[in-house]
């Protein structure tokens, strides 16, 4: 390759999880650091990082052609760097395959990205997947974020091995950061405007640490601890296994204001036959009784999940048990996927794949019931007042948008600014939207 000239505009396209969102902020965060600049809307960068996710369908095919269109005005390339999980399993081979990029770097390595940068720019090309367990997180500097809410990943990777899943291969063992360093993460947060943090971890409530008195915590010490902080008024966690739920994170939603009343927790499939064969290592009936348990502690609480339907020899009367638990449940939100075999992964030599059009027809029947869940939960909000954390303008003037407690997205019209708290009544209820009417500002 040849030499280039440093470059002076970064852009970090993230694509996959919220986790992945993060680590792009942060990758933001050093190239900031080393005085190179976000590029403005619009304008070119002189650097692009793809921070890719592997997670399902050809991920990996994606990334090739977004390379081969990364084009700057005058023809010629900007620098690339691939982040993230296709970076992990693929390392050399995208190195072999495209010539234009000259830094891959895993999920667990980014903060040797700018040593790699260095290199680029004098003509090297360099590939870090190492995975040096929490080392990148005391290597990263102090966060810069200014938003009303944040994310904060406090758990990484994974050990579950679910059979259809590349997470474990990607991100590596599961780790969690340590108590004190989050706390100081959250203040900085906090300090700069956020008033909701989401705690992050592929498996967030595999949490575990020592407080600052020396005690074991899990996840719901954790979010006592941070509750704790002034002007932190929101806390948000995501995404939980079901078999590392502990009895005082369920007893924390109805003991913790600041805890919102929303629970991520996913499923996949309804049958226990199925859920066997992908390694979930709960059933049907034990996922059941732990959702009664939080709505117990928190009636109110809004339930979400993830589904994936024609998992390899799922049948039709297996897949009817997803829907029946879809009735069960009567989630407020949910995502649902088609099984995509992922190289690597035992379930994608399974026997009996199954057809695409039977994987399309049950994933539309599923969805069908979950937007009728969803909507029947918003249609059931109206009526109620809550508070509304603005996150951004709306489309039209005197506008506003924000997140109910309920993480429902709402719209409302009045006098507001970004990271204001106010209360609102919801008045209409779409399927993906609430409208609400302000009924006071607490904060203006
Ligand atoms: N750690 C979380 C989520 C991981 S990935 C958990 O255990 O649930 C997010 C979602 O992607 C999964 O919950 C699953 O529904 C979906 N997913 C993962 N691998 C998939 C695959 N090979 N095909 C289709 N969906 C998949
Ligand atoms: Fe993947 Fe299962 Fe781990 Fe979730 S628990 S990240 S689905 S292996
Ligand atoms: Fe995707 Fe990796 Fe997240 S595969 S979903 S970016 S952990």
């Amino acid at each position: 390759m040849k030499r280039q000239t440093p470059p002076q505009t970064y852009r970090v396209k993230s694509f996959g999880c919220q986790m992945n969102v993060y680590d792009g902020e942060r990758m933001g965060e050093l190239l900031s650091a080393r005085g190179i600049r976000p590029a403005a809307e619009g304008e070119e960068a002189d650097l692009v990082v793809l921070n890719t996710c592997h997670i399902r369908e050809k991920a990996a095919e994606k990334v090739y052609s977004d390379i081969g269109r990364l084009k700057k005005e005058d023809g010629s390339k900007p620098l690339i760097a691939v982040a993230g999980c296709v970076a992990q399993a693929e390392g050399e081979e995208i190195m072999a395959r495209a010539p234009a990029v000259s830094m891959v770097v895993g999920p667990q390595a980014y903060h040797r990205l700018p040593e790699m940068l260095d290199r680029a720019v004098k003509g090297e090309r360099a590939t870090d997947t190492d995975m040096p367990a929490i080392a990148k997180f005391d290597a990263l500097p102090q966060r810069k974020k200014r938003a009303p809410n944040a994310f904060l990943t406090v758990q990484e990777g994974c050990d579950k091995f679910c059979t259809y899943c590349v997470v474990p291969y990607t991100r590596g063992a599961e780790i969690s950061r340590p108590f004190s360093d989050l706390g100081e993460e959250a203040r900085r947060l906090v300090e700069a405007g956020a008033k909701e943090i989401t705690l992050l971890g592929q498996n967030v409530n595999a949490w575990s640490g020592e407080d600052d008195k020396g005690r074991a915590v899990g996840l719901s010490g954790l979010i006592c601890a941070l509750a704790e902080i002034d002007g932190l008024e929101r806390i948000r966690y995501t995404t939980s296994h079901p078999n590392d739920m502990e009895d005082d994170l369920i007893a924390a939603h109805g003991e913790v204001d600041k805890l919102m009343p929303y629970l991520h927790l996913p499923v996949q499939a309804g049958s226990d036959r199925v859920l066997k064969a992908m390694n979930r290592q709960h059933t049907a009936e034990s996922y059941l009784k732990l959702l009664e348990r939080f709505r117990a502690a928190r009636p109110d609480i809004a339930l979400s999940g993830d589904f994936i339907v024609g998992f390899p020899g799922e049948s039709e009367a297996e897949f009817e048990e997803t829907l029946s638990l879809v009735d069960e449940v009567r989630y407020a939100h949910a995502f649902s996927f088609k099984y995509s075999p992922r190289p690597g992964t035992p379930a994608a030599t399974m026997e009996n794949q199954l057809p695409r059009e039977v994987m399309d027809e049950r994933l539309q029947r599923l969805q069908a019931r979950l937007n009728r869940d969803q909507l029947a939960f918003n249609e059931a909000s109206v009526g109620q007042t809550c508070t509304v954390l603005v996150e951004r303008k709306g489309k039209h003037p005197g506008q506003w948008l924000g997140k109910s407690p309920w993480l429902q997205s709402v719209w409302f019209e009045g006098d507001a600014a970004i990271g204001d708290i106010v209360t609102v009544e919801l008045a209409e209820a779409g399927p993906n939207s609430m409208r609400g009417l302000l009924m006071e500002n607490a904060l203006a």
